[in-house]
């Protein structure tokens, strides 16, 4: 049984998340922990209310619709009329996932090959990574480089290979914050049709754009037959622990990705199912509000970064801040994370863990602003002893 690794070699050095590490340290030493991306207060107590009352009133206690509840599956289509214009059929058209997650571990293996290539911009979500490697893909990565984090959209073009099947976006952009603009988006649509592309993108942070606007792929000439879009209610909705997401993408597109779905959680969190159709509804105030809420946010942790010494890298969207800790005379983002809680006691983590060329993130160091008020002006309080 021991003569081959018990791991499967696609998962190679999967097995550490610094996310665990950084958590457990901020639980040991009582740091603030701004490095994990989860909201300290729940969302909208309605919401929650109706997650309750689903529950009582037997709605998805048991197993609901493969393809998801009908009230959430038309919710998410009108979310995308309402928003978009994007007009999608709730019945073959919208598929409810286990988190963002799962959407994107399913649509890796539902529309991947062994050999096929991935190209994404790093750094990325680590989830990628690993489903790109699940799938028995391969990816390659282009780099986003600081200060603005903007796409090279020559390098795209010259990334794209015959063995190319997919492009795996994310926009708005965890751990920079970019947000991607409609002329980088023509761009890219342009190259996806003339390349014979599909495109999946992350949009997690669709409601959490500061500065400029959310433009979904799907809306370009050309890209609704090839684009999965993959959404979540947990950043949305500050309910990161319901994991319930969605994807919106071609008949076709949904029924590939459904049948790797089916096998992976077949279904999930059914009466929360009923609590997130309702909170799709929730009046545009809800989602402006909540944008506006943290663009307060990252102004107050952004400029206390700067005044502790850190180079801070504004974000147009998300709820992350990248940093970087050269000016403070550090050269090692892991280190910095791993004294940081000691030092002063917040909790952050080393952006090099998003990136698969070691050098380029080294000196980069993510901060999550979903937290109360206080605690922010608490962390950089502390952040001032630097
Ligand atoms: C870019 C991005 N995609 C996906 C996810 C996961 O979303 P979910 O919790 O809905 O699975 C996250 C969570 O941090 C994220 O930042």
């Amino acid at each position: 049984m021991r003569d081959r690794p018990l791991l499967n070699r696609r998962l190679e050095g999967f097995s550490t998340t610094i996310f665990a590490e950084m958590s457990a340290l901020a639980v040991r030493t009582g740091a603030i922990n701004l490095g994990q991306g989860f909201p300290d207060t729940d969302g909208p107590v309605e919401v929650a209310e109706a997650a309750a009352r689903a529950v009582r009133d037997g709605r998805g206690n048991q197993y609901p619709p493969g393809s998801g509840v009908p009230e959430l599956r038309e919710a998410v289509a009108e979310h995308q009329r309402h928003w978009y214009g994007l007009s999608f059929d709730p019945d073959s058209e919208v598929l409810v996932t286990a988190g963002a997650t799962e959407a994107i571990a399913a649509s890796m293996l539902a529309l991947l090959e062994p050999g096929d290539e991935v190209i994404a911009f790093e750094p990325f979500y680590d989830s990628y990574a690993a489903c790109i490697a699940m799938a028995g893909a391969t990816r390659v990565p282009l780099t986003l480089r600081a200060p603005d984090f903007r796409p090279d959209l020559d390098a795209l073009r010259d990334a794209v290979t015959p063995r190319t099947r997919l492009l795996l976006l994310n926009s708005p952009h965890n751990p920079t914050g970019m947000v991607l603009t409609r002329d980088e988006l023509a761009a890219i649509a342009e190259l996806a049709v003339a390349r014979d592309l599909l495109v999946v993108t992350d949009e997690v942070y669709e409601h959490l754009v500061f500065d400029g606007e959310h433009v979904p792929l799907s809306s370009l000439p050309g890209m609704r037959e090839r684009t999965v879009a993959i959404s979540s209610a947990g950043k949305t909705f500050s309910f990161t622990g319901w994991k319930v997401g969605w994807l919106t993408a071609a008949a076709e597109l949904v029924a590939a990705v459904r049948t790797a779905k089916q096998f992976l959680t077949y279904v999930s969190g059914g009466p929360f199912q009923y609590a997130v159709a309702e909170a799709l509804r929730l009046p545009d105030a809800y989602f402006t509000g909540c944008r506006d809420d943290l663009r307060a946010k990252r102004d107050l942790l952004a400029a206390g970064l700067a005044a502790a010494g850190f180079e801070v890298y504004e974000p147009q969207g998300t709820y992350f801040v990248t940093t970087d800790i050269a000016p403070l005379g550090e050269r090692d983002g892991f280190a910095f994370c791993r004294g940081l809680p000691e030092r002063c006691g917040v909790v952050a983590v080393p952006n090099a863990v998003f990136y698969d060329s070691p050098d380029a993130g080294r000196t980069q160091v993510r901060f999550a602003f979903c937290k109360r008020e206080a605690v922010l002006r608490e962390a950089v309080d502390r952040l001032g002893r630097l």
